[in-house]
């Protein structure tokens, strides 16, 4: 395929960022590599990155129609959209609606407990500490971000689970729980960052009741479930049914 994109600004685990001839924009591409437990399981999946960019690039949508800033700009390709140059704010923000994952293990909270409000939990973004949960008082010693915007992460974080737990149930998708990584726009201005996929959400399919077969997100790669893709596809379809016509960019 040929785009035209300028140099490699960054490469993680499941995206490249490249430059433009606009100092305020960026194209991100989105990758096949699945990757899991701070990339200790490391797969090549066909078309996951198709899938993730066409999702990420509806749910963007459905944040601003909602009023919440993003990066996104647009579409570009299939597997590529162009973005605002951001500086992304080193913490993950982890809200949580029903109990699963990392919480029911660190915690005696039985999974599938409802919660409300939803909990949110952020943590230290970096790979080499393997992106730890912090206090409080830990984020405040590491002085990431002002008390300030501390408030403005919490509140956008919440507005955007509020457009989006609605918007998933609409289409029989149970948004449990998902993570955010934020950023601060040229014009300084705090934007929801990243991408939201199944590979950052956990979404349960409320057409069964089977405790595997409705996991339609990472966690099937994760636990070794099968169908990953097939799960990806499914989100997307319900997705796409929804938000047809994606603005194009390119
Ligand atoms: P956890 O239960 O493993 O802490 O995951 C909470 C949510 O965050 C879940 O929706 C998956 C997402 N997540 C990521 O997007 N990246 C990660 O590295 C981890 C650990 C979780
Ligand atoms: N971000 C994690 C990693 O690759 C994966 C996850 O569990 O979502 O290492």
């Amino acid at each position: 395929m040929t785009l035209s994109h300028g140099a490699l600004l960054y490469e993680g685990k499941a995206k490249r960022v490249y430059a433009v001839d606009q100092d305020d924009r960026v194209l991100v591409e989105y990758k096949n590599d699945a990757t899991a437990f701070n990339a200790l399981k490391r797969e090549q999946i066909e078309d996951k990155g198709r899938l993730n960019c066409q999702i990420s690039a509806r749910l963007f949508e459905v944040l601003e129609r909602d009023g919440i800033p993003t990066h996104y700009l647009g579409l570009v390709d299939e597997t590529w959209m162009a973005v605002q140059k951001v500086e992304v704010i080193p913490l993950e923000v982890v809200l949580r609606n029903v109990a699963t994952g990392s919480l029911c293990k660190q915690t005696p909270i039985a999974p599938g407990t409802s919660l409300e409000p939803a909990l949110l939990d952020l943590y230290y973004k970096d790979d080499a500490f393997g992106d730890p949960l912090l206090t409080e008082a830990r984020l405040e010693l590491l002085q990431l971000v002002t008390a300030e915007q501390r408030v403005a992460i919490e509140r956008l974080a919440r507005h955007v689970n509020a457009a989006l737990v609605p918007f998933f149930r609409s289409l029989d998708l149970q948004l449990v729980d998902f993570k955010l990584e934020l950023g601060c726009n040229t014009a300084g201005e705090l934007v929801v960052a990243d991408e939201i996929s199944p590979d950052t959400c956990r979404l349960w399919d409320l057409r069964t009741t089977d405790p595997q077969e409705r996991i339609l997100d990472k966690d099937r790669f994760r636990q070794d479930l099968g169908g990953v893709i097939e799960a990806y596809g499914e989100v997307c379809k319900r997705v796409q049914g929804a938000c047809p016509n994606p603005r194009n960019c390119g």
